[in-house]
């Protein structure tokens, strides 16, 4: 649900704003851009702040945090009184959905057992995925029942249509809420707070007694060499763990995902389209994105995270060039193709395997602070791409934009291949343990 929500948050805008302008009559380019992406700012802030919640308060009551948030953003966007009230309740979701952005993956991980972590954790972005689609659909639905009606002078999406469109995220917000009263908090954080009966518990419903025993032991043992401060980071070999980290959140944004999410209508309209065929294609790159989010929970246990990046980023790289030549040789149709091998590979690669990477790399006792961090700049460097994507486009041009865009993604091949270590398989101290050592 944190996932999905996640995914609706950022979909929703994506459709809804063109009647927000009409509503409030936004006249400047520069509100309507800040109008559409506010919630990024939020992101960041949320990003920022949900690890040091995550640690004080533990994963399961800051994800209850995060909840009533998406709550009041879904109410609070669709009765704003001014586009400036608009603009505070979209920013009160994103700090929600940069928190839960963090804060599922870690809970997922810390609950998972090795050997189903990487699938686990990629569940999460499945939801996200589901979410994205789910909002496009909702939007689709809602603008179509409109279309039909009208309110004296004013549509009546205009007047209402987009007020549905942000207030049904209130039923997922209550239903998030309500099932995080179900779910125990996640072993290690209990750990942490030494806790270790309430430990023993969970990791016995996840496992057999005999494994929860034994994880019990590995989880102390570790729990006991760390100190818990940020200075942690700085140990010989945790260092690289934060370089390793903080360089797949920014290939994950900046080899172009959000171009395509957040304005893949719009490349194809460059590229030739009209806007029906444009809307039609966006559909598909959605599908395609849910697709192949399958085929990376399928391998990542299996194959494991280095081959998967390695692939992913590897044919990014080639259709990410074949877009960049077919817009340099107006080649339409061949657009058409790249664009969805692209979001293939991303869906199977960079997209899930950046989460089990950062939720999984660093010690248990500054996991939330240390992912916050390369949260963080994973939400810094998704505000730059959308906000920088249209003046490329402007400046550049389509072709040369894509160009720059295979460059970041083969870099992200070989950066992978050279520095990002397995960690398939290997329970969360092991991959502890494995830091340690690495001098
Ligand atoms: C990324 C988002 C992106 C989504 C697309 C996620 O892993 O963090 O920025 O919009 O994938 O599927």
């Amino acid at each position: 649900m944190g996932g999905l929500l996640f995914g609706y948050d950022t979909g929703v805008i994506n459709g809804a704003n063109v009647f927000l302008r009409d509503h409030f009559q936004i006249a400047s380019d520069a509100q309507y851009g800040w109008v559409c992406s506010c919630a990024l700012v939020g992101c960041i802030i949320g990003a920022g702040g949900a690890g040091y919640m995550g640690d004080f308060l533990g994963r399961r009551k800051s994800l209850l945090v995060c909840a009533v948030l998406f709550g009041i953003s879904a109410v609070g966007s669709a009765f704003p009184r001014s586009v400036d009230e608009f603009v505070i309740y979209r920013i009160i979701g994103g700090i929600g959905v940069g928190a839960s952005s963090l804060l599922s993956p870690i809970y997922i991980a810390e609950m998972a057992p090795a050997r189903l972590r990487g699938r686990l954790v990629s569940v999460n972005q499945l939801a996200i995925v589901v979410g994205i689609l789910l909002a496009f659909f909702t939007n689709y639905f809602i603008q179509n029942y409109g279309s039909e009606r009208v309110v004296g002078q004013l549509a009546w999406n205009v007047a209402y249509g987009w007020r549905w469109m942000f207030g049904l995220e209130t039923f997922a917000a209550v239903v998030f809420f309500l099932m995080l009263f179900l779910i125990p908090d996640s072993p290690r954080f209990l750990m942490a707070r030494e806790k270790k009966d309430a430990a023993k518990t969970v990791l016995g419903r996840v496992g057999t007694e005999a494994e929860a025993a034994a994880q019990i032991k590995e989880i102390q043992a570790v729990l006991n060499e760390e100190k818990g401060t940020l200075a942690d980071l700085l140990r010989p070999g945790m260092k690289i763990a934060l370089l390793i980290a903080i360089a797949l959140a920014v290939f994950q944004q900046w080899s172009g995902i959000n171009a395509i999410m957040y304005y893949s209508t719009n490349v194809f309209k460059e590229a030739g389209y009209d806007s029906d065929a444009a809307f039609a294609f966006s559909v598909g790159v959605g599908v395609t994105n849910l697709a192949f989010t399958f085929v990376g929970i399928a391998l990542v246990d299996r194959l494991g995270r280095k081959p998967l990046l390695i692939a992913g980023a590897a044919v990014q790289t080639v259709a990410l060039t074949t877009v960049a030549i077919a817009f340099a040789l107006e080649l339409p149709a061949l657009v058409l193709i790249a664009i969805p091998v692209y979001v293939g590979a991303f869906a199977f690669s960079l997209g899930p395997v950046t989460w089990v990477v950062i939720s999984e790399i660093f010690p248990t006792k500054i996991r939330g602070r240390a992912m916050s961090i390369a949260t963080l700049i994973l939400w810094i460097a998704c505000y730059l791409l959308s906000q920088t994507f249209p003046m490329l486009l402007e400046g550049i041009g389509a072709s040369g934009t894509f160009a720059i865009y295979a460059g970041i993604s083969l870099m992200c091949a070989v950066f992978v291949f050279m520095v990002v270590p397995e960690t398939k398989g290997m329970s969360l101290e092991e991959i502890e343990g494995f830091w340690s050592k690495r001098k």
